[in-house]
């Protein structure tokens, strides 16, 4: 059967880095059907919209889409893209690998955060000149589809369960109906939890990584936890993500669009490479999605490598280089 699969570059170093991870997946020779379309800084000084209808349909339609990164207009692109897959759950690995630079090398991590809600609801208020307010927003219904896919996630050989983050001791409604609703469905599945308030967690996580393996948390949680731990694997262009919904998904790297080094063709494809892989997964292709990861970390130990890693290949050379190992 034939994938769909949409392909959406953006600006910046994503119109570099997004071609590197779709030349990797044209070289597995899969029966995928690529469909290209805009999104960004970019179209919206062509057109007024960062994110025209079309690129929504096409996102909400195809199969899989990769994602590049935006610049300025990044939220008006990647919350509506989310909302196109109705993806309810962001799955990000935080891994350090052999061969690059990290500051906790030991690090291997997946986190499963909320995707729809908590404090990003969308629903602030400025009162009066003094008062600002924010409503955070914790459903039963996203905690449980969350939880149900965390049960699934470690179903495999590799995991013991799952941590549980939260903040219930003084967030006591809405991180409490979270903690007791993923636990809850965990119990119900068999699945072992333990559960880590959100601050203990960032200490505990720099200090000793290892004692954490797939970790579930509330969507702002899950977002700057993240991050902490791309900061113990040694930097962001390594950091791959997808969110995923009931019947479509978007994969993207965590970086954005690197002003700094953009037309410069250094950038490094590995983050939107490991999308890829995650991709080829999602779809059902695990030994495709399983060459590719080798073949990254095979180059990611033996080079070559792109500046951000001390190297001074180009991201066309690294990426020939993973096709080669493929
Ligand atoms: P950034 O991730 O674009 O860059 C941060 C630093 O990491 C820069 O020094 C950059 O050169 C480096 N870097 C990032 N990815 C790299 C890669 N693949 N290879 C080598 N070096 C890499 O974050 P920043 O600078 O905060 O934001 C720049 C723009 O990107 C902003 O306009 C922001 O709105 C947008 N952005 C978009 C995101 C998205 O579309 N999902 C996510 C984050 C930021
Ligand atoms: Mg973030």
């Amino acid at each position: 059967m034939t994938h769909e699969i949409a392909v959406i570059p953006g600006d910046g170093i994503g119109q570099e880095v997004t071609p590197a991870a779709v030349a990797v997946l044209e070289a597995l020779e899969i029966d995928f059907e690529f469909v290209e379309a805009d999104a960004g800084d970019a179209v919206k000084e062509e057109t007024g919209e960062a994110l025209p209808q079309e690129t929504y349909d096409l996102a909400a339609s195809a199969d899989a889409t990769l994602f590049g990164a935006a610049g300025d207009t990044a939220a008006d692109v990647i919350l509506p893209l989310r909302e196109a897959v109705d993806s309810f759950v962001n799955v990000r690995p935080a891994k350090a690998y052999p061969g690059v630079d990290a500051v906790r090398p030991e690090t291997d991590l997946v986190f499963l955060r909320e995707n729809t809600e908590g404090v990003y609801s969308g629903l602030e208020d400025r009162l009066t000149q003094d008062v600002s307010t924010l409503t955070r927003v914790v459903t039963e219904s996203a905690s449980e589809r969350l939880a149900e896919f965390a049960c699934e996630y470690v179903s495999g050989d590799d995991h013991d369960g799952f941590s549980i983050v939260h903040k219930a001791n003084v967030m006591r409604e809405t991180d409490g109906l979270f903690r007791d609703t993923v636990k809850g469905v965990a119990d119900e599945n068999g699945v072992e939890t333990d559960q880590v308030l959100m601050d203990a967690f960032a200490t505990r996580v720099c200090l000793d990584p290892e004692q954490f393996d797939v970790v579930v948390c509330p969507n702002l949680a899950g977002d700057v936890l993240s991050d902490l731990a791309a900061g113990l694997v040694g930097g962001l262009g390594l950091l791959p993500s997808a969110n995923i919904g009931p019947d479509r998904a978007l994969f993207e790297p965590v970086h954005g669009t690197a002003p700094d080094i953009a037309g410069e063709g250094v950038a490094n494809p590995a983050a939107t490479i490991i999308s890829a892989a995650m991709l080829l997964e999602y779809l059902g292709y695990d030994e495709e999605s399983d060459r590719v990861h080798a073949a990254v970390e095979a180059t990611l130990e033996d080079g070559p490598r792109t500046p951000d890693l001390g190297g001074d290949a180009s991201t066309g050379d690294v990426t020939d280089a993973i096709i080669d190992r493929l």
